[in-house]
């Protein structure tokens, strides 16, 4: 199968006695939103983690196209990644938002008038244009999490990683990014434990329970199925409990 990335029998604790998965395999194709839901604690951000390479499984292997997720190599992969963290203030360190979407461009050696490219196209993506040289301590929670989607993007990733996007953001925030997220095209893993907001970014949704894999098929499938999310200490999404009852 054609794949952007594959996990494989992997395996990975953070302790001995605590395993977080065992033999592990899943794969996502180009092109697919994937939906990544599961109870607290099960293991969502770890999976990400493990994906970008900021932590490394013990067992098995984990494929970004054709290479091997290794320190060695990190700088490979993470051409292909764009990783949006959970908390935007861990991403956002420059003086100005430019400086911050700059970044990443600026430090793969790429020329001025192609970083400025970069920039402007990026800010464009998320509809931050007039923010461009706003210091970013002056950012709402909105503002910010927009801002380091742009700094991700400015990369030009294959591959769009991204952890509880929508944790923090008011009903019209959470919209706006919902709309942005639909418009981009290329592949995406969001964690979420807001279902509601992965039945309508996602396509395809994993559901991760206790060192594995619980369910794994349509979003709609998946999310409508009140007794296996409450299974999992999940709930219906809101737009489903409706027509539930
Ligand atoms: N750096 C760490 N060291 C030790 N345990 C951790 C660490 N990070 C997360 N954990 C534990 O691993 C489990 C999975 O955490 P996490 O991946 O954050 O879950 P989720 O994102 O699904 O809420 C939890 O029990 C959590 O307490
Ligand atoms: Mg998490």
């Amino acid at each position: 199968m054609q794949h952007i990335i594959s996990f494989s029998q992997v395996s990975f604790s953070y302790d001995k006695d605590n395993s977080i998965f065992k033999q592990l395999s899943f794969s996502i194709a180009p092109g697919e939103k994937v939906g990544l839901v599961g109870a607290n604690g099960v293991g969502k951000s770890t999976l990400l983690k493990l994906l970008v390479g900021l932590e490394f499984a013990s067992e098995g292997t984990i494929l970004v196209k054709d290479t091997p997720v290794t320190k060695k190599t990190l700088p490979q992969i993470r051409k292909h990644l764009g990783y949006v963290f959970q908390d935007a203030n861990n991403q956002l360190f420059s003086s100005t938002v430019f400086r911050d979407v700059a970044f990443g461009p600026e430090n793969y050696g790429l020329p001025k008038d192609v970083v400025d490219k970069r920039v402007t196209k990026a800010l464009s993506l998320v509809h931050m244009e007039a923010f461009a040289d706003k210091p970013v301590y002056k950012l709402s929670g909105g503002e910010k999490k927009l801002a380091s989607i742009a700094s991700v993007l400015s990369m030009e990733p294959d591959f769009l990683i991204m952890d509880e996007p929508s944790i923090a953001l008011d009903p019209k925030n959470r919209r706006n990014l919902i709309t942005i997220l639909n418009s981009l095209s290329m592949t995406k893993l969001i964690a979420s434990h807001d279902l509601d907001f992965i039945l309508d970014t996602c396509d395809r949704c994993i559901l991760l329970s206790g060192n594995g894999i619980a369910a794994d098929g349509n979003t709609s499938d998946i999310l409508s199925q009140k007794d296996l999310l409450e299974a999992h200490n999940l709930e219906l999404p809101l737009s489903y409990q409706y027509r539930a009852k």
